[in-house]
């Protein structure tokens, strides 16, 4: 869910709106605002629906002004998304206002402990739970900040919580356990947010707050202290995300502007770190290369898009590096009772640094005395403050659910560390480093090319609107490039999909061939691999053979595909480990341009989040 809180003489309505409007990527099946207004009464307005609902209704009952207020975009996990089970949550007689992220999981036997009490809930949520607790807890102490306190060690779960009183104008309080906060500090006002897009239109100074802390903001002040009430210090950040790269900018979507991005997304995330030839990352200082000599295995953890990425990096980090590589969804490899050592190396791969599965498997590591490494694309997020290393993908705010950008810059940070675990370990020549760093170099202009195909896959994708099912077939890089092609097209077309290890095609899935079923084929090149060539070549024989449409995405010139295929989707020239970066791209673009088709919701598809902070 997103979370938004602030205090001060801007428009608190605007203020908020906006921020949700930012965190809309969060969560978007509810929303809803508090404020306190200016004649110290509390107002709510929640609604169920995209934030545009709440919008609409804002605007035709607008809430009496104010200067302190906090809002809430939900992603249903108690409760299913109405307006009554949208937040925030009041309690106290309707002086309390309280929203939530997070799963409060022991609900049940605090519920029970209430209505014992002679308390009634509106709502199906654990959060109006908390919020009852809290009023009960401030009619005793008087004040939120203590009330908070003698709340937060009685919850079991994850949360993030931010509250109201109408008693205390001009204070927001929030306490985090598990599950992301930032203050965003202003000049006579200040911010709360899930993430820094929350306020990064009013302010670029930042203060991430720790793992059980309690936050009071203020007009003049932040104060944050631990669960205990002891003071903490406030470690203050600049947001390096420019306001407006998280803004639509004249694009039909957030997808396809962040599609085009892409060139500028992997400049950004190499600047600096090539330098002549070598690659240098000084945020990798607290695993030195003692540490890195040492290793023997490495574990990869990421969901999603993410673990795709991994996979496909795997395939580069052992040839450049010889460490043996794994990769695991971190939900299954935190209950597999994994075989670690302190040798073993856990990276984790996250966009938002917010995934809760994934962050649940670094602190598993972490606790089985493993050295822990991020690569994330989110500032001062949770997972990298939890890990030893971290490696930012600079690819900008990805608001779009379905991630671009940030995959393929997660490959390209992925391989940075590959290249640097070389160098460190000495496996690979300094001519080959030299050579690699310079293909990793020329993958913007490469990726600026691929765009061009823009046109010729949209005309593709209108043509297959109808399509019920679509395969997609690679091997080597290729096949986890197969993988996301089909999860892009599950997640936002809503068309079953599948993606298959071309070699594995005879062991069971050429079953599923019938005349007209359309096949994408990941083609490898064949200077850089001409046996894996002239074997997918033969996979397309297979099911073309078999009335398949195949769908080639090849690099131009390939000669020896077009005979066979039906369509072919030039790829610019590219050495073994860059063309997986360009051959997702036509896979992105034919989701987008088929959800487009079919006049599906791009940006926000059904049922999905962009982070997902539960469990
Ligand atoms: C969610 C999103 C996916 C994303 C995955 C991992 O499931 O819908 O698009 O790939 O989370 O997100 P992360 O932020 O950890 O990269």
């Amino acid at each position: 869910c997103g979370i938004v809180g602030y205090t001060g003489n801007n428009d608190t309505v605007g203020v908020l709106m906006g921020g949700l409007k930012r965190l809309e990527y969060r969560g978007y099946d509810s929303a809803g605002i508090a404020v306190i207004t200016d004649s110290g009464a509390l107002d709510t307005r929640k609604k169920a629906g995209k934030l545009a609902v709440l919008s609409d209704d804002l605007n035709a009952h607008p809430l009496t002004a104010g200067n302190t207020g906090i809002g809430h975009t939900r992603w249903a996990t108690h409760g299913g998304p109405t307006d009554v089970n949208a937040h925030p949550h009041l309690a106290d007689d309707g002086r309390l206002a309280l929203i939530h992220n997070g799963i409060i999981e022991n609900f049940a036997p605090l519920k029970a402990e209430l209505l014992e009490a002679g308390y009634t809930f509106e709502s199906e949520t654990d959060t109006e739970i908390v919020a009852v607790e809290l009023g009960r807890a401030y009619r005793e102490v008087g004040n939120l900040r203590d009330a908070f306190r003698a709340v937060v060690g009685r919850l079991e779960g994850t949360f993030t919580l931010l509250a109201v009183h109408s008693d205390e104008p001009g204070v927001v309080v929030a306490a985090r356990h598990n599950s992301p906060l930032v203050v965003g500090l202003g000049d006579g006002e200040n911010f709360l947010g899930s993430d820094v897009a929350a306020f990064v239109e009013h302010t670029h100074r930042a203060v991430a707050i720790g793992e059980d802390n309690i936050a009071v903001i203020t007009p003049e002040s932040v104060v944050v202290t631990d669960f205990a009430g002891n003071h903490v210090e406030l470690e203050e950040f600049e947001i390096a995300w420019d306001a407006t790269s998280a803004d639509k900018g004249g694009w039909s979507s957030f997808m396809a502007k962040e599609i085009a991005e892409q060139p500028e997304a992997i400049a950004n995330t190499l600047r600096g770190r090539i330098v002549d030839g070598i690659v240098e990352i000084p945020e990798l200082a607290g695993l030195g290369a003692d540490t890195l000599r040492d290793i023997d295995r490495i574990v990869i953890v990421a969901c999603g898009t993410a673990s795709y990425a991994a996979s496909v990096a795997r395939y580069a980090i052992e040839a450049w590096a010889r460490v043996p590589v794994t990769v695991e969804l971190s939900h299954e490899f935190r209950y597999s009772n994994p075989v670690l050592s302190e040798r073993t190396l856990l990276i984790s791969v996250s966009q938002s640094g917010e995934t809760m599965d994934t962050l649940m498997a670094v602190k598993y590591g972490r606790d089985a005395g493993v050295k822990t490494l991020s690569v994330c694309n989110t500032q001062s997020a949770t997972i990298p403050r939890e890990s030893d290393g971290v490696i930012y993908t600079h690819a900008g705010p990805e608001v779009a659910v379905a991630s671009t950008k940030a995959f393929i810059a997660q490959i390209v940070a992925l391989y940075l560390f590959g290249l640097h675990l070389a160098n460190v370990r000495g496996t690979l020549t300094a001519e080959e480093l030299a050579e690699l760093t310079e293909q990793l170099t020329g993958v913007p202009e490469q990726l600026a090319e691929v765009l061009e195909v823009t046109e010729t896959v949209r005309t593709l994708a209108h043509w297959m609107a109808d399509t019920r099912s679509v395969l997609f077939l690679g091997r080597h890089v290729g096949f986890p490039i197969a993988l996301e092609g089909a999860l892009k097209l599950k997640e936002i077309s809503y068309i079953h999909a599948e993606g298959f290890a071309a070699g594995e095609l005879k062991h069971g899935p050429i079953a599923l061939i019938e005349p007209g079923q359309p096949v994408f084929v990941m083609v490898p090149s064949p200077r850089n691999s001409p046996v894996m060539h002239s074997k997918i070549v033969s996979n397309i024989q297979e099911i073309r053979a078999r009335g398949a449409r195949v769908i080639a995405i090849a690099e131009k010139g390939d000669a020896a595909v077009l005979p066979y295929a039906d369509e072919v989707i030039p790829l610019p020239i590219a050495e073994l480990f860059m063309q997986p970066l360009l051959t997702v791209v036509p896979l992105q673009l034919f989701a987008l341009e088929l959800s487009t088709a079919k006049g599906l919701d791009v940006d926000q598809p059904r049922n999905l989040a962009k982070s997902v902070t539960v469990e």
